[in-house]
């Protein structure tokens, strides 16, 4: 049982922004289950509605309806009870222990029990565990608060964690998205001693192998058309060991078959992925089909990497308002854009090119054919190539940005450096 009623945000988020807290970094995909929530007040059922529509929750059946606890009893008379049951109340303690007791009369034993209430009360919380009521949460919450709370239930159920995923998408063809990705990829593992896999499906063309020197027999392509015979142990003996802890489930790159993608293949192999390793790196190839447009928009983080011309502006531009309407309760995508300052190239500041996207730019990598190239010709990260190139301290700080790291000087005091996570968490960080 988790103490969730120790962990509540201190304000509501508004509308449409992320909420501050632990939340949205922690609260995972929830699995296919049914869950049913009986609100007293708008507020927490609009929260509740912006669950509902959250990518989070796009596996499960949710419902939400008014009438709280009452409505909630007279309901499953007469209908068998979900997996989860969300319920509001304003009342006293009492009148919300009295209510409960009825409402056990008419659940299934396995049906778990959230419920959200206006009092911050230990007494009252205690009482509620002891009847067997699975979570206690204080309004105001937030919509991924609602989700991370389900999470919790679920995946304490399973004794699972879930790994994060990281999607990398190029604004165009050749901006650099692979190599950022695999960069960004090798700072996590090696600075930040994270355990990290590199999907690379680009399965035609792709160059991680390349990048990473390696030339793993199988890869990603066995694993999505795998069918069946997908499961864990099989996707582990995918995985091909760069490092300690930097993985590579290689590309193909090989022209012998086609690669039309069906997104549940895609999907399917990512799940299990994310059962084994903490961080996966989805290295996309620049391309708008369902399955990329779907893989993108279902990823726990997004780095948009861009090269400062108009057209990569305009398609930035429409990525970045699409994914603002998709994922209403994430953070935005992280912007990179690469190959700054080409010799003769007229170029776009990026300055203005992050105003006019309405995000802040995260890293600036200048345009260093001869650092990139000798890397890429021997296999080697540029951190390797070079370890003091200003490249490679931007890998490092897009690494920080993106698992949360703060960027507070050393020493500082630990009160500041954690409200500046707060702060810059969900934000832009
Ligand atoms: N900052 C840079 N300076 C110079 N060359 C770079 C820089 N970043 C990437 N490159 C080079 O640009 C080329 C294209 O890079 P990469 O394959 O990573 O792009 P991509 O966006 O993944 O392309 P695709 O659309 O094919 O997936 C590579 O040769 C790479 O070494
Ligand atoms: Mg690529």
């Amino acid at each position: 049982m988790s103490f969730a009623y120790d962990q509540q945000p201190e304000a509501e988020a508004p509308q449409g922004e992320t909420p501050q807290g632990d939340a949205v970094e922690n609260a995972g995909v929830l699995p296919r289950i049914s869950i049913q929530a009986f609100c007293e007040t708008q507020a927490i059922a609009d929260t509740l509605q912006q669950a509902r529509t959250d990518r989070r929750a796009s596996r499960t059946q949710m419902s939400v309806h008014m009438g709280g606890v009452a409505a909630a009893i007279e309901f499953y008379e007469e209908a068998p009870t979900p997996n989860i049951i969300i319920l509001e109340s304003q009342g006293s303690g009492e009148q919300l222990l009295a209510e409960l007791d009825r409402l056990a009369d008419v659940c299934d034993a396995d049906t778990q029990v959230i419920v959200i209430g206006h009092n911050n009360d230990v007494l009252l919380y205690r009482q509620l565990m002891s009847r067997g009521v699975s979570e206690y949460l204080v309004a105001p919450i937030g919509p991924v608060d609602a989700i991370a709370s389900v999470g919790r239930l679920v995946s304490s159920e399973e004794g699972k964690q879930l790994g994060r995923t990281v999607a990398f998408l190029g604004a165009k063809g050749g901006v650099g998205a692979s190599t950022v990705a695999h960069n960004f990829a090798w700072s996590m593992s090696q600075d930040l001693l994270k355990t990290v896999t590199i999907a690379d499906f680009d399965l035609p063309f792709g160059t991680a192998g390349l990048d990473f020197n390696q030339d793993p027999a199988q890869g990603l392509a066995d694993a999505i058309f795998a069918g069946d015979r997908l499961d864990e142990s099989y996707i582990d003996r995918l995985l091909w060991k760069c490092t300690d802890r930097l993985s590579l489930f290689a590309a193909p790159s090989t022209l012998e078959r086609d690669y039309d993608l069906e997104y549940e293949a895609v999907e399917s192999v990512i799940d299990h992925v994310r059962g084994l390793v903490p961080f996966t790196v989805l290295d996309l190839p620049h391309q708008w089909t369902t399955w990329t447009h779907k893989t993108v928009t279902s990823a726990d983080d997004i780095v948009l990497v861009a090269s400062p011309d108009l057209g990569n502006l305009r398609n930035a531009k429409n990525m970045v308002d699409l994914l603002k309407q998709h994922r209403r309760n994430d953070r935005p995508p992280f912007l990179v854009l690469n190959q700054v300052g080409v010799p003769k190239r007229p170029e776009i500041a990026s300055q203005e090119f992050a105003e006019a996207l309405e995000i802040p730019c995260t890293v600036e990598i200048g345009f260093d054919p001869q650092l990139f190239g000798m890397a890429a010709n021997n296999g080697q990260m540029i951190a390797e190539a070079q370890a003091n190139a200003k490249p490679a301290e931007a890998f490092r700080q897009l690494a920080r940005a993106v698992a949360g790291h703060n960027d507070a000087p050393a020493g500082a005091n630990g009160l500041i450096a954690q409200l500046m996570a707060r702060f810059t968490r969900g934000g832009d960080s």
